[in-house]
């Protein structure tokens, strides 16, 4: 191919240490020879840090922090659902830096369990001491009016607030992080000897695909990362992908554009809702689980998984195929989805 190098590298960007070291990358064989066709393995964000469970925005934030420590800020402010991982991850980190979380958690899913707004992700903000404000709007990935007015009440009592979009994804460098994890991968591929053709991500605010797509392209031998949605608002969802992947190839300066091609989004494991799983969602989580022992939730990777195991059913992925599944976390919120597990 001959196309532009990159000439600004990522380990350029300023970032702050947050992980463990590069996420483990193991085979899931059991799930593989069940299935019968490509060989499956995974990329674990879900153990990546020793933050309160990891996931996939630890590994994002780690490029966002240089810069709220430069503007001296004395607050994380961001917003999500009731069991958003994501304001978990922003609670933890800012634990971590021994700064202020505020966080609006908005009604994203309705979802009747008692216990929703007590249990897993919310639980671990509010032990990490950050102050949680549950807000009654529905779901949408964009700025919001409640998430404007904590940064004001925080401007108007004399802090200086740093703000984080929803799953720090519409942010100048939200896609860092894992076009990091391209790097990090190229790395492990050479250490392990194996080559992944396809990568399989959950996607929904947008920075993790969008990241990784950046970072490919960057590469020397091309790759499908297909994105399965979660959103059930595809249209959105892909815009954004590809709103970050775009300005995060320009911020790593890739020296070409993306082409359409490599931009993938998947619909049809999503459901009609978002945070709503649907047969197919825990048909990959038991299977996930009895054959690997590997947990999956059931508002994301239920739903990628369920996406791969589908792509792998219908030849779509073949045996020759060798496939990445990159497991982003999550796990905290299957305790508000006890009931569906009782049987
Ligand atoms: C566990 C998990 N998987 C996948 C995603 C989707 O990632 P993104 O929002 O960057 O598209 C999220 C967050 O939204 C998440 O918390």
């Amino acid at each position: 191919m001959a196309e532009a190098k990159r000439i600004v590298a990522i380990s350029d960007f300023p970032r702050y240490p947050l992980l463990f070291g590069p996420s483990p990358v193991h085979p899931l064989e059991r799930l593989s020879d069940h299935l019968g066709g490509a060989r499956i393995w995974a990329k674990r964000e879900d153990c990546n840090s020793g933050l309160a469970f990891g996931g996939n925005k630890t590994r994002k934030l780690e490029y966002l922090v240089p810069d709220a420590l430069a503007q001296g800020a004395t607050h994380l402010v961001s917003i999500g659902g009731v069991q958003s991982n994501h304001t978990r991850q922003v609670a933890a980190v800012a634990a971590k830096l021994g700064l202020k979380a505020r966080l609006v958690q908005e009604s994203w899913v309705d979802w009747p369990d008692a216990v929703n707004d007590r249990v897993g992700n919310i639980l671990l903000s509010r032990i990490m001491g950050a102050d949680v404000e549950l807000v009654d709007a529905g779901f949408g990935i964009g700025f919001k009016e409640s998430w404007e007015n904590a940064l004001e009440e925080i401007r108007a009592a004399g802090g200086v607030p740093y703000a984080i979009p929803a799953g720090a994804s519409d942010h100048r460098l939200g896609g860092l992080g894992f076009a990091n994890w391209a790097d990090e991968v190229a790395q492990q591929e050479q250490e392990l000897g194996v080559f992944f053709d396809t990568i399989i991500v959950c996607t929904v605010t947008g920075s993790t695909h969008a990241g990784m797509i950046a970072g490919f392209a960057g590469q020397d031998r091309p790759r499908r990362v297909l994105g399965i949605d979660a959103s059930a608002k595809l249209d959105e969802t892909r815009a954004q992908v590809e709103k970050i992947a775009r300005n995060t190839a320009e911020l790593i300066e890739l020296g070409r554009d993306l082409r359409d091609d490599e931009i993938t989004v998947l619909a049809g494991w999503a459901g009609d809702y978002y945070g709503i799983p649907v047969q197919s969602t825990l048909d990959a989580i038991r299977l996930t689980g009895s054959l690997e022992g590997v947990i999956l939730d059931p508002v994301y990777e239920g739903k990628s998984m369920a996406g791969l195991i589908d792509l792998v059913r219908t030849g779509e992925l073949g045996r020759d195929c060798n496939v990445l599944y990159a497991h982003l976390g999550g796990q905290p919120a299957l305790n508000a989805y006890s009931a569906l597990f009782k049987n």
